[in-house]
């Protein structure tokens, strides 16, 4: 299912192309694919390049015991609809920089923007990726053991997109919904605050 972004001006295909389905055909996502969603990750910007993302991935034929135990830490809406997906992850952040131990405030930033080359590039595979606020970031830190100085951020699923009515109806409503953003004008200021462009 295609769900391209109605924008104001041309975008490029895969930026038009990404958006959050909670339907997900169960078809494994290939190999060569999935290293080509982390390659994008890796080369993301960061503060100071210090690539504080770190990311658990769980694939639902390979290692379904993790698979699981990630589902399981999500709130039950997500678990519902999430567990179609060939593919969950975890999203986190260090913290704290490598070099001298001291705070990162960007940490949690970079690893949004890593997580966004992501879903783009996702997207430019026929693929998309779904974020997830929705889970208990102490259980997931329990289940796998993950270091103190380690956030958990946002779950995420992966996969090949399915049909809405696929969806109990409530939900494949949802899916199928226009897309809808806020007006540019309360998000882009020209040279004082609250001046639209
Ligand atoms: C950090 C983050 C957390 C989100 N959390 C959830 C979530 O827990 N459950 C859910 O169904 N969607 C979640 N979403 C998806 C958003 O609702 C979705 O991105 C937004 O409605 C815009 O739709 P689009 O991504 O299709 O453009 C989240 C998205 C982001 C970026």
């Amino acid at each position: 299912m295609d769900r391209l972004a109605p924008a104001e001006t041309p975008l490029s295909p895969a930026i038009a192309a990404r958006w959050s389905p909670r339907s997900f055909l169960p078809d494994a996502v290939p190999e060569a694919a999935l290293r080509q969603v982390l390659e994008a990750a890796r080369w993301a910007s960061s503060a100071y390049n210090e690539q504080p993302w770190q990311y658990l991935i769980t694939r639902k034929e390979n290692e379904p015991e993790a698979y699981a135990k990630l589902l399981a830490c999500l709130v039950p809406f997500n678990q519902g609809w999430a567990n179609a997906a060939p593919v969950l992850m975890l999203a986190c952040a260090r913290v704290n920089f490598a070099e001298k131990g001291n705070p990162n405030r960007w940490a949690e930033y970079d690893t949004g923007q890593a997580t966004s080359a992501m879903a783009i590039e996702a997207a430019a595979l026929g693929l998309q990726i779904h974020q997830m606020a929705g889970f208990d970031a102490a259980a997931a830190r329990t289940a796998f053991a993950i270091p103190e100085d380690v956030t958990p951020v946002a779950a995420l699923v992966l996969g090949k997109p399915g049909p809405a009515d696929a969806l109990p109806e409530a939900l494949a409503q949802r899916e199928m919904a226009p897309r809808s953003r806020k007006p540019a004008s309360g998000m882009f200021f020209a040279a004082a605050w609250g001046q639209p462009v």
